[in-house]
């Protein structure tokens, strides 16, 4: 089995998605959910799902080593980031070199950097006057959505659109594709198709 963790900050509609995705898959399985906030709603998702969460401070994000530590407890192979706000230090990027995946919810490299998540997005998407949106799907580095790109969908805007209407839209582009491409990816990188053969 490839283990995931999930890292997400808040409403966890996205971990809860992915949770419901892997459930029975026969090679990925969802093993933990970390957040960096005790109050997050995404803890309770995971409880519904009997996967245990686990919060650290910042500062302990930071330095990188009580995560690690739990990770490794946990048996973890890749990190999929899910509404996450924290950036990932060089600890977790060296333990998991091509291994941390993100979804951001605009089309980078436009709308990204630092403080661009959640509806901050969408409205810099809508004050920009853009006629379209999506979601972008990234390999984490050591700068906030600058990763490399695996994927992208776009949804069209039309110029009414309030801030909550495009989220809607773009919520629906990454319920449908952020699982799947996940799939893909950890298939391609833990090579699972070779043990079918
Ligand atoms: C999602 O739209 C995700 O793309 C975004 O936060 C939202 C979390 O929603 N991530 C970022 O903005 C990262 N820069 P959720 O908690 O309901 O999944």
């Amino acid at each position: 089995m490839v283990r995931i963790a999930i890292f997400a900050s808040g409403n966890g509609s996205n971990a809860e998605n992915i949770i419901r995705y892997f459930k029975n898959h026969p090679s990925i399985e969802v093993g933990v959910v970390v957040s960096n906030n005790p109050h997050a709603y995404v803890h309770e998702r995971a409880k519904a799902f009997g996967i245990e969460s686990f919060s650290f401070s910042k500062s302990e994000f930071e330095k990188g080593c009580s995560v690690l530590e739990l990770l490794r407890r946990y048996n973890i192979d890749f990190i999929v980031l899910a509404g996450f706000m924290l950036k990932i230090p060089p600890l977790l990027l060296d333990a998991f070199p091509h291994k941390i995946v993100n979804i951001h919810p605009a089309l980078l490299p436009k709308h990204g950097g630092k403080g661009m998540y959640g509806d901050r997005v969408h409205r810099a998407v809508i004050e920009s006057g853009e006629t379209e949106s999506g979601i972008t799907i990234h390999y984490i580095n050591e700068n906030y959505d600058e990763g490399d790109i695996i994927f992208q969908a776009t949804c069209l805007l039309s110029p009414e659109d309030t801030y909550h209407e495009v989220a809607e839209k773009v919520h629906k582009l990454e319920y449908e594709f952020y699982p799947a491409v996940i799939e893909k990816v950890i298939t391609r990188s833990f090579h699972l198709d070779d043990e079918n053969k």
